[in-house]
């Protein structure tokens, strides 16, 4: 360890990877001791600040990531600008072909996904952004190899040859049949140079039976190197290698091209941009990445003693800061957008760089920038996250609190469909499954969800339902109805006594995605003979509301990744 680097950030960072790379969502204390070689009592107060901070979640004996991770691989894509100035072309060209397209950068001896539009369809196997694969296993690799330093080079051949870091990807342990390394690297020499004159490359079911891509370079136009490769993926029960290259080099070489002149546009307007003395400002103009608002250091108020990792959460803080600006930030401007003193970004910034997660961009070592190693700090594995993941901690926390049943539902018409559901083990319970759907008008979550609609859209709801008695409780005349959603629009929560089955009673509450829209709703159901309307008013509405804010939180981290509606 160099004498400026930061202890607790480089411990924080390697259990944060250790707790990416886990086959587990939820990983133990213990396992991180043994995968990270640290002392106990160190992990502890690692996950002790990571959970404070909300990067982590514990159910009380294991860990898993929060959303609120995905800032650090948010940081990355925002810096390097690439989604926001590709994706638009990458979406054309998915659906100009209909085949999946994706976009990945070089990291190391691997290539990482940044963008990644997939058609769905039954045979498909689609990578996260995020995900890494060996270069030698896909198409994008053979463009990258030829800008490759000799060290980078020297350390792909031991890596081949089992002796490689063991950060990146294992090698295949020997088996009849398998190719040697030598033969391996010999194969991608081929393929390597067959590309370079060729300009694009082929994927003939390197990493995956079945799946094919094409792939060509995304040219930084200045120096000509490859900043990234945009490939068209499909499988072999659609096409050949020969035919997908058939149907797809053109468009894909158009998209290319295409793709290097919004690039170079997208820097010019941001280099046209006004520097400030300092280059401080975060965001002036184009400059901005443009998705992306990092939090200022949230500094503990009250002094958390020694389980809390100050300069681990500092340390943080300037990663996820590094996304407030394209092109690169100074010292000054990470000190300033961190509120943190020069001394302490300073030497954040060279932990981050030792650790490979930051680089600089110019030769005097000016501009800091975060490198796509960023994105191994959970963001693919958030990505891979439904919304039935992402719920259930918080019901089965709500459910063991008020020791009933609890629910999450979307709208699908005239109906709510469960998307989660924790099941109390009383004898008597609802029989509910995800995938289960009751008429929204007499339920508490339909209720909450129709409350939510633009009115237009309410009013043509009710119109269009058959209002028929489930219960002799059940209302049915649609003036009683509207106001009822009136009342739970203003109430912001809805109870529902016995109209679906006589006996039940249940309470919702809505669920906000990042644009403050009701997308699901959160319930709790009871049994009517046990629970009164008071007591569910009294005990039950306030864990229920301060669990829909927690979901709806969780979502606002999400952002536009995870579709709820569609879930
Ligand atoms: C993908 O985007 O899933 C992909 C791209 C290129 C490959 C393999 C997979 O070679």
């Amino acid at each position: 360890m160099a004498a400026e680097s930061v202890a607790p950030l480089e411990r924080g960072l390697a259990v944060l990877r250790a707790i990416c790379a886990s086959l587990d969502d939820a990983v133990r204390p213990g396992d991180l001791v043994r995968e990270t070689g640290l002392a106990r009592s160190t992990v502890d107060r690692v996950l002790s600040t990571l959970t404070h901070l909300d990067f982590l979640r514990s159910d009380g004996r294991a860990f898993s990531l929060a959303p609120r991770a995905m800032q650090f691989g948010d940081a990355y894509l925002a810096a390097c600008g690439l989604p926001d100035v590709l994706e638009p072309l990458a979406v054309r060209l998915a659906d100009e072909l209909d085949e999946s397209v994706s976009v990945a950068v070089p990291d190391g001896d691997g290539v990482r996904f940044v963008i990644q539009i997939p058609r769905r369809r039954t045979m498909t196997l689609s990578f996260r952004v995020g995900d890494l694969l060996p270069a030698e296993r896909c198409a994008p690799g053979a463009l990258f190899a030829p800008q490759w330093s000799a060290e980078q080079r020297a350390r792909w051949s031991r890596r081949l040859a089992g002796s490689g870091p063991p950060r990146l990807f294992s090698p295949l342990p020997p088996a009849p049949g398998r190719p040697t390394p030598q033969e391996v690297e010999s194969a991608f020499d081929e393929r390597t140079n067959a590309a370079a004159k060729a300009g694009w490359a082929l994927d003939d079911q390197l990493i995956e039976p079945g799946l094919i891509a094409v792939a060509v370079p995304v040219l930084d136009l200045a120096d000509g190197r490859a900043v990234a490769a945009v490939s068209v993926v499909s499988h072999s029960s659609r096409h050949s290698a020969d035919s997908l290259r058939a149907h797809a080099l053109g468009r894909l070489r158009e998209t290319a091209a295409q793709m290097q002149e919004a690039l170079a546009d997208s820097r010019s307007r941001a280099q046209a941009e006004p520097r400030r003395a300092s280059g401080s400002d975060p965001g002036a103009g184009t400059g901005l990445a443009a998705s992306f608002t990092p939090a200022p250091v949230d500094e503990p108020k009250r002094d958390l003693g020694p389980h809390y990792l100050r300069s681990l959460a500092r340390g943080l803080a300037v990663l996820v800061a590094l996304g407030s600006k394209r092109g690169g930030m100074t010292l000054s401007a990470v000190a300033e957008a961190t509120g943190l003193p020069r001394a302490t970004a300073r030497r954040a910034l060279i932990t981050l760089r030792e650790q490979g997660y930051v680089d600089c961009l110019d030769p005097e070592g000016r501009l800091f920038a975060p490198l796509p190693s960023v994105l191994e700090l959970g963001y693919a594995r958030l990505c891979g996250r439904t919304v039935e993941d992402l719920v259930r901690p918080h019901l089965l926390e709500l459910s063991r609190k008020v020791h009933e049943s609890a629910s999450v539902a979307v709208l699908r018409g005239p109906e709510i469909s469960y998307v989660a559901r924790v099941a109390t083990s009383r004898i008597m319970q609802a029989a509910i499954t995800v995938g289960t759907r009751f008429p929204a008008y007499a339920t508490s979550m339909g209720r909450v969800l129709l409350a939510g609609l633009p009115d237009a859209q309410r009013e043509a709801r009710i119109a269009a339902t058959d209002l028929r008695a489930l219960t002799r409780f059940t209302v049915t005349d649609p003036a009683v109805l509207a106001e009822t959603l009136r009342r739970v629009a203003a109430d912001g929560y809805a109870l529902v006594d016995q109209e679906l089955e006589e006996g039940l009673r249940s309470m919702a509450a809505p669920v906000r995605d990042h644009r403050g829209r009701v997308v699901a709703a959160v319930n709790v159901s009871m049994h009517a003979g046990r629970v009164d309307a008071d007591h569910a008013r009294e005990v039950v509405l306030p864990a229920l509301t301060a669990t829909a804010e927690r979901i709806s939180a969780d979502l606002a981290a999400m952002g536009d990744r995870l579709d709820v509606a569609a879930a």
